[in-house]
């Protein structure tokens, strides 16, 4: 049941990814997903060398099932420390997140073996990371939480889907079985999931983060580059607001970066909690195990109401 090449590719049961997290997807959710057929994907974006190699032992004690780590190539020196760790720990699947575009990430991956799955946010992305030999693609559009794109997935997953030859895994605003079984009509072969799992009980966001998850409205959420220099949705804040309305009205370099500051400042009352739009479709803390549940059994409920058979054919199970 809902067996596509995601599962004989990374050998998990379900063709279900959580995205990697920072600050919310620590070893106990990495391996809840992985026991319950899934695939856990542990952050290292801003942690050190040492944390890794702990998380991923860690890890290990919690589940012998396939896991991936995510590298974000903030610079040659980060991706090769990153890489010779997850290489003699033996992890054998990494995803790859937004950072440097020069830096051959999938080739060096790559050449060491691994199984190497890009986060991309076009189709010129998907073709470049296809020709330096990435193993499936994942497109993630814009209503995605964490750093972001302009496309949103329905109109990116069909077209990456059509540029490339490897399998395609959707993200971006996908929480429940509707959103999966959409992404499989669209032709992708699975989907990574962020924003939903931080309102588990295994997630490590700390409390007040998940609370903020679990009240967001759909509208509640916003993009803004104050927080890592690059494109990040989300939860909105007021001084987030007040640094993008300036920077939309024109404000000098001068005027932003006391913007800036003062977000910092105040970023410990206002408190970020990085989350995408389906956060207004979350509205309950549940196990891990309970939400993979709820998506399987509710993608196979759905195929009957629609007419449709699941099968085991490989990249785009609805057609
Ligand atoms: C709190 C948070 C932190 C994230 N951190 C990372 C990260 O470190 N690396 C990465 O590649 N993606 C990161 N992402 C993106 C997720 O891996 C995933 O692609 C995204 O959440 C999917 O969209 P959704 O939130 O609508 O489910 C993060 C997302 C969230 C919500």
């Amino acid at each position: 049941m809902l067996h596509t090449a995601l599962c004989d590719l990374l050998g998990v049961r379900f063709p279900i990814i959580q995205g990697a997290m920072q600050g919310a997807g620590g070893p106990r959710l990495v391996a809840a997903v992985s026991n319950a057929g899934g695939l856990g994907v542990l952050p290292t974006f801003g942690g050190t060398a040492l944390q890794l190699r702990a998380d991923i032992a860690r890890t290990r004690d919690l589940t012998d099932l396939p896991f991936a780590v995510n590298i974000t190539p903030i610079g040659a020196d980060f991706l090769l420390s990153r890489t010779r760790i997850v290489i003699e720990a033996g992890v054998r699947i990494v995803t790859t997140g937004r950072g440097d575009p020069g830096t051959p990430i999938v080739s060096m991956l790559k050449e060491a073996g691994i199984i190497v799955l890009p986060v991309v946010p076009s189709v010129a992305h998907a073709l470049r990371v296809e020709a330096e030999g990435a193993d499936a693609i994942i497109a993630s559009g814009g209503e995605a939480g964490g750093h972001v794109g302009q496309v949103a997935t329905m109109p990116l997953v069909p077209q990456v889907v059509d540029a490339v030859g490897v399998p395609v895994v959707a993200a971006g605003g996908i929480g429940d079985a509707r959103g999966l079984v959409a992404a499989l009509a669209l032709g992708a072969c699975g989907v990574q999931i962020g924003t939903r799992f931080i309102a588990t009980e295994e997630s490590d966001a700390p409390a007040w983060f998940k609370q903020k998850v679990l009240e967001a409205r759909e509208t509640d959420t916003m993009v803004t580059a104050a927080l890592t220099g690059k494109t990040v949705r989300t939860i909105a804040t007021p001084a987030l607001r007040e640094y993008e309305q300036a920077l939309r009205r024109g404000a000098t370099e001068d005027e932003l970066r006391a913007l800036r500051s003062r977000h910092r400042r105040t970023e410990a009352g206002e408190r970020v909690a990085v989350a995408g739009q389906i956060a207004g479709m979350v509205n309950r803390i549940s196990t891990v195990a309970a939400v993979i549940d709820e998506l399987v059994q509710g993608a196979a409920e759905l195929y009957e109401r629609l007419g449709l058979e699941l099968s085991d054919r490989a990249h785009a199970p609805l057609t």
